[in-house]
């Protein structure tokens, strides 16, 4: 796949000797870093959550330490030119990336204007811009959408509108952190296929993913970050979650089947924002239920309308029985859960520590959550300073900290390595082996082979 020539002889991107030390920290999050891209490459950077991935890519883009401080030795080179010696404008000329957390990277209000501000800002010319932005706005499946407000959108498409405007740029080089995070089937099918096409027009990514199976024959070339160091892989030699987890599969729904079910949760007619009602629910002690459905179908909407963060314009709810259509979300949170999609909206402690050990929950308690998802390592850190993946696991067990009769998970098992989504399913366990109730989203297929849900399916309807 690697595209030929002389001016491809020399690798697009180098990185010599790279180490770099986050603020506030002794040892260096990356030591002895050697890396490098050619021109037409793909190349995957895999490695567990934590192992600093992003941290890499911030490097990279010169994001650290510019901007985020640290302390950064060694080279990073892009055409033979230390990327230091570009400004932030002239690398982005030659650079796109993609950050995790999708949210920070979208500037404007409406949907169409997002393409049409990074396309008006690189000079494109006037004429060609509504027809660019257009076939962005059909080829990422945003037609529908291009006059909403940007915080209308779900994550997945939030997350296709950043690439569509990454994409439209056209540079050279591509950074992209677990693009595939939040995408449906549908969604993650249109990006390879998008992906494969910049390959071959000479286009060069780098591509940080968990889900190894997704690139698979797609990349030319893997490296694996492992306690602090990078060194070659091949994709195949990696642990994939599914087979790791296939080996202890948890037999979730044990109690429904062994008790009289009670209904803990109950819809009926539900709707919000003028779109037709949500299907009823009625969900049982103990229950895994799987809300299922293409991106921007509404399952974050109705994830929120049972925890009263949004009222519902039609129909009621009952919790335990009671109607709870009109309670307060602080009455609902002494039976509800809620872990949210992006973790950054649910950290607010000084530590890792205290953000589990909240009032009402004892030490001992909250160490043994920090250990089963393995945070033990970090409790003194601050949440802002985890990996993204850390961050969900930590939501994750500040929720369970407060012993919630039914937990909603939003999306939070993307982005994990192997062994930490396993980590994640077991603490699951515990919580319905204990009575809990689980309703939860994901678009991965491998997470639903194991947990053996009840599936609702959500469609996509128009107001
Ligand atoms: N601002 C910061 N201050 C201190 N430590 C940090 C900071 N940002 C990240 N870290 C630490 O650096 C390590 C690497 O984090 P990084 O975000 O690069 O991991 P990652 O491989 O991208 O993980 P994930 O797959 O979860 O996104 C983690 O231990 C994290 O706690
Ligand atoms: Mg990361």
């Amino acid at each position: 796949m690697t595209a030929q020539g002389d001016r491809n002889s020399q690798p697009l991107l180098e990185i010599i000797d790279l180490s770099f030390t986050h603020v506030g920290q002794k040892q260096p999050t990356l030591e002895g870093i050697n890396l490098h891209l050619n021109p037409g490459e793909l190349v995957v950077l895999a490695g567990a959550t934590g192992s600093g991935k992003s941290t890499l890519l911030n490097c990279i883009t010169g994001i650290s330490p510019e901007h985020t401080g640290g302390k950064l030795n060694g080279r990073v080179l892009y055409r033979a030119q230390e990327i230091t010696s570009q400004s932030i404008r002239e690398r982005a000329k030659f650079m796109g990336i993609a950050l995790q957390n999708v949210e920070t990277q979208l500037f404007t209000d409406r949907v169409q204007e997002e393409i049409v501000f990074g396309l008006e800002n690189w000079n494109c010319p006037a004429e060609e811009i509504e027809q660019i932005t257009r076939i962005a706005l059909i080829e990422f499946d945003l037609l529908e959408q291009q006059n909403w407000n940007v915080r209308q959108l779900s994550a997945g498409q939030k997350q296709r509108l950043l690439l569509a405007c990454l994409l439209t740029r056209n540079p050279d080089l591509l950074l992209l952190d677990e693009p595939f995070a939040f995408l449906d089937t549908a969604g993650i099918g249109l990006l390879l296929q998008l992906l494969k096409e910049r390959v071959k027009q000479g286009q060069s990514l780098l591509i940080i993913e968990h889900r190894l199976e997704l690139l698979q024959g797609l990349c030319d070339r893997a490296y694996r970050i492992d306690a602090g160091s990078v060194k070659p892989c091949n994709l195949s030699d990696l642990p994939v979650a599914k087979r790791v987890l296939d080996r202890d599969r948890p037999t979730a729904n044990k109690l429904v089947s062994t008790q009289e079910t009670t209904i803990v949760l109950q819809t009926e007619n539900v709707s919000w924002g003028g779109y037709p009602p949500f299907p009823d629910l009625r969900i049982s002690i103990g229950d895994i239920v799987l809300l299922q459905g293409d991106n921007g179908c509404g399952k974050t909407t109705l994830l929120k309308l049972l925890t009263g963060l949004l009222k519902p314009q039609t129909g009621w709810l009952q919790i335990k029985g009671q109607d709870a259509t009109g309670q307060s979300v602080i009455q609902i949170a002494r039976t509800i859960g809620f872990v949210l999609q992006n973790p950054n909206h649910q950290l607010f402690a000084e530590s890792v520590e205290a953000e589990v050990n909240q009032p009402g929950v004892t030490l001992a308690r909250a160490r043994e959550l920090l250990e089963q998802l393995n945070l033990s390592h970090c409790t003194e850190k601050h949440p802002h300073a985890l990996s993204q993946g850390q961050k969900r696991r930590l939501a994750l067990g500040a929720v369970l900290a407060r012993q919630p009769q039914i937990c909603l998970l939003d999306e939070i098992m993307v982005g994990q390595d192997a062994m930490s989504l396993e980590l994640m399913l077991r603490c699951l366990k515990i919580f319905t082996d204990r009575g809990g109730t689980l309703i939860f989203t994901s678009h991965d297929p491998g997470v639903t082979k194991i947990l053996q849900p009840k599936i609702v399916r959500l469609h996509t309807n128009s107001v």
